[in-house]
């Protein structure tokens, strides 16, 4: 049960604590959650994920016409794209953290998944990270494009720009949002030691073991 005043004090305290953990800076990011009813909130535009005020959050009809609260984010057509193709998505975190936007800039010979299966929670929590070509923000044919790639990918990375990361809830979208975080990290980290990444015999038991 997705209670709106409930979702609206938990995306305050998500915004929060990636401001506080330094994934979100300035006012850039944005999160939405899906309700019962399929109307969504999403964070206002311009708006700093620290300072989020819960009666100011947009409500928006699946459609995309506001309800109630302020302008919303410039993004709202790809949260909208993911939550169209996604039904059992209940949540999506788009940053622009450091680490992750980091990998969005280097030059990508193959794209459908941009990080190597370093670790097991990577591969429970994140999945594949294929790369979404460069859009500006707020262009629609950028929800275009999250639209095609979210059909069978929970997490993506919009180049020069920033992860989009899906989940059943907004604390699942939220950990599995540090969890690739960690790994980007681990990626400069790791430089250009040799490593041993999870070979595919190991993701399979991982994805069995824990399907999503
Ligand atoms: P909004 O302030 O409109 O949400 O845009 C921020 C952002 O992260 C753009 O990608």
């Amino acid at each position: 049960m997705n209670d709106e005043t409930e979702m609206r004090q938990k995306l305050v305290r998500m915004g929060t604590l990636l401001y506080t953990r330094q994934l979100a800076h300035g006012s850039a990011g944005n999160l939405s959650v899906r309700l019962d009813d399929g109307s969504i909130l999403i964070t206002p535009t311009n708006s700093s994920l620290g300072f989020l005020e819960a009666e100011r959050i947009s409500k928006l009809t699946p459609d995309g016409e506001l309800i109630s609260g302020d302008r919303p984010s410039k993004e709202y057509f790809f949260h909208l794209a993911v939550y169209e193709e996604r039904p059992a998505a209940q949540a999506i975190v788009h940053l622009h953290s450091t680490y992750s936007v980091a990998i969005s800039c280097l030059c990508h010979e193959q794209t459908d998944d941009v990080l190597p299966p370093l670790t097991a929670y990577h591969v429970m929590r994140v999945g594949k990270l294929p790369l979404v070509r460069y859009f500006r923000p707020g262009d629609r044919a950028l929800a275009d494009e999250v639209r095609k790639v979210s059909r069978d990918n929970r997490s993506m990375l919009l180049a020069n720009h920033g992860p989009i990361v899906s989940g059943a809830s907004i604390e699942e979208a939220v950990y599995a949002y540090e969890e690739l975080e960690e790994t980007a990290k681990l990626y400069f980290l790791l430089g250009d030691r040799k490593t041993s990444p999870l070979r595919a015999e190991e993701i399979a038991e991982i994805n069995r073991a824990f399907p999503n």
